[in-house]
Order: C-alpha cells, then sequence, then structure tokens
C-alpha cells in the first residue's frame, strides 16, 4: 500500500509490543507505522469535511489496547477520549495496563516497575526499555495535561447493539478504529449466538456499530483478508493492503432507514480546517 501520511518509515522502538507496552499473548502487534496511516486518514475525512478534532476514538474489539496506545502518544493532543470495549475480561486488564499509560502517574509506575526488573535482573532489554519510557514521559509532559486523552474501558460483545448503545449512551464517536479478530479460531467469540461464519460476525459487529455511530462516524476495520468487510449500512470510502491484513474505512449511510447515534457537535468551518 502507498502511504500518504507515514511517508517515511520511522524508528518506532520506544512503541515496541513488549517494551513499554504490552501486546496480547498470541497476536501479532498491529504494525505502529500502519496505525498511525491508518488514524490521520480518518481524521483527514473529517478536516475535508471541517471538523478539525480532536476526535473521540472507539475500538469495539480493543484486546489489548496496544494500538490505541500507540496512537494515543503519535497523536497526542488530536485525540480528546479513547474507548475500547472487548469481551474478554483478561484482555481488558492488559488494555487498562496500556491506557493507564497515557497519564504521566501511569507511566511513572510502569517506569518504576522496568527500573525495578532492570535492577533485579540486570538485562539489557529492561535497561532499554527504561529509556523508551523516559522518552514517551517527555511526550506526555511536553503536551498540555488537559489534551492528554481521556480514556475509558467496558467489557461488551461487539455483535450486541444493546450492550453498545447501553454503555455508550448518547456518547458521539468520531472515528471506530478496529483490529478484528483474525479468523474464527483466533478469536471471534459471540455471547448471544452460536456459530456463524467469519464473515457474518464482522458483519454483525458492523450491524451493531450503527447504534452508535452517526452519519459522520468514520470506520476504519482491519482484518484478515478472508473477511469481508461488508455491510449494506455502510458506503466503503477508501480500502488498503498490508501485507496479511486488509483495511477498509467505511461511514454509515444516513439514508440507510436506520437509527444511527449522536453525532458530533464540533464542526468547524471547513475554510479552518487542517487538511
Ligand atoms: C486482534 S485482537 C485486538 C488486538 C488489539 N488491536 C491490540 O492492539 O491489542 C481482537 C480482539 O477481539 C476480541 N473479540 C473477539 N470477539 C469479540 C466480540 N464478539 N466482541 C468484542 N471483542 C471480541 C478478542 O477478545 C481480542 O481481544
Amino acid at each position: 500500500m502507498r502511504y500518504r501520511f507515514v511517508r517515511e518509515r520511522e524508528n518506532y522502538e520506544d512503541y515496541a509490543s513488549g517494551r513499554v507496552f504490552v501486546g496480547m499473548p498470541g497476536n501479532p502487534a498491529f504494525p505502529v507505522r500502519l496505525a498511525s496511516e491508518v488514524l490521520q486518514r480518518c481524521a483527514a475525512i473529517h478536516r475535508a469535511e471541517g471538523h478539525r478534532g480532536p476526535f473521540r476514538v472507539y475500538d469495539p474489539c480493543c484486546g489489548a489496547a496496544y494500538h490505541l496506545v500507540v496512537i494515543g502518544y503519535l497523536h497526542i493532543g488530536q485525540i480528546r477520549k479513547i474507548t475500547g470495549s472487548d469481551i474478554d475480561a483478561e484482555a481488558l486488564a492488559l488494555a487498562e495496563r496500556n491506557l493507564g499509560m497515557l497519564s504521566l502517574a501511569g507511566l511513572e509506575r510502569r517506569m518504576a516497575e522496568l527500573a525495578g526488573m532492570r535492577d533485579a535482573f540486570g538485562k539489557r532489554s529492561h535497561a532499554e526499555a527504561v529509556v523508551s519510557a523516559s522518552r514517551l514521559r517527555n511526550r506526555l509532559l511536553a503536551c498540555p495535561v488537559e489534551q492528554h486523552p481521556q480514556t475509558r474501558l467496558f467489557l461488551g460483545d461487539a455483535t450486541s447493539q444493546a450492550a453498545l448503545t447501553r454503555e455508550l449512551r448518547g456518547e458521539a464517536v468520531d472515528i471506530v478504529f478496529t483490529d478484528v479478530p483474525y479468523g474464527w479460531r483466533s478469536g471471534w467469540r459471540i455471547e448471544t449466538r452460536d456459530v456463524l461464519p467469519d464473515a457474518s460476525v464482522l458483519w454483525l459487529m458492523l450491524e451493531s456499530l450503527l447504534g452508535v455511530a452517526s452519519g459522520r462516524t468514520v470506520v476504519a476495520v482491519a482484518a484478515d483478508k478472508a473477511q469481508n468487510i461488508v455491510h449494506e449500512g455502510y458506503e466503503r470510502l477508501q480500502r488498503l493492503r498490508a501485507g496479511k491484513r486488509q483495511i477498509a474505512i467505511l461511514r454509515p449511510l444516513t439514508g440507510h432507514g436506520r437509527a444511527l447515534g449522536p453525532g458530533s457537535d464540533e464542526v468547524d468551518n471547513p475554510a479552518h480546517a487542517g487538511g
């Protein structure tokens, strides 16, 4: 794929899964450059329509929230709120650790933990992680605290519209950015229904997102190439392929005769949009 925003490969070692931030055991970490590109493509769609942000981002299959904490740091100041949900309580415990590091107190706790391990075991990897954490800390300190993203997590089945609407109750979502389970065996779980083919589970998630999205929400879904990212209630704005992943950037169709969720209240004059 052609990167429009992150044109150069940068050094993302501070963001590597397992260094300061934790990843989902058994799941390939979402590539940092790709996460940044997708977020910026979604933000650019909003900006072209006069919505400058900062944006509220939601991920209904957040796992360890690894890619969420990464975009939270890389685009600090541009993200107002990060909300994540997952069906798995253990994944949410990891997500809590990661998103907690978007606050100074949470990051300093992690730094102390890493420094303790460095001193106890004398390993180079721990020493390098402490250095990375201190660079992340500088990033946080450089941004006014009121611009640090707020965070929220909840347990919920992404295919249950009732669960999502209950939890998000009237909260506007500007960007959905989710990295869904890769194939049936590697993780789709649903509470209310029995076995369905993968494509149907993804369709059900898109269906339930219509309850919390507005006609302005931009929905980016990353999946393996075997799953079909389609739903008749959305138009596809962009499609990207990166390695084993495909990413579809969608927008709910407002004329679809559906009750869409609340819209965002922040429309700026397009003349002032940041591109
Ligand atoms: C590929 S992982 C997400 C990893 C995440 N992007 C990260 O960076 O840490 C997919 C997640 O979807 C979750 N999941 C599976 N079925 C779900 C469902 N019906 N509702 C919500 N989450 C679900 C799994 O528990 C898993 O944590």
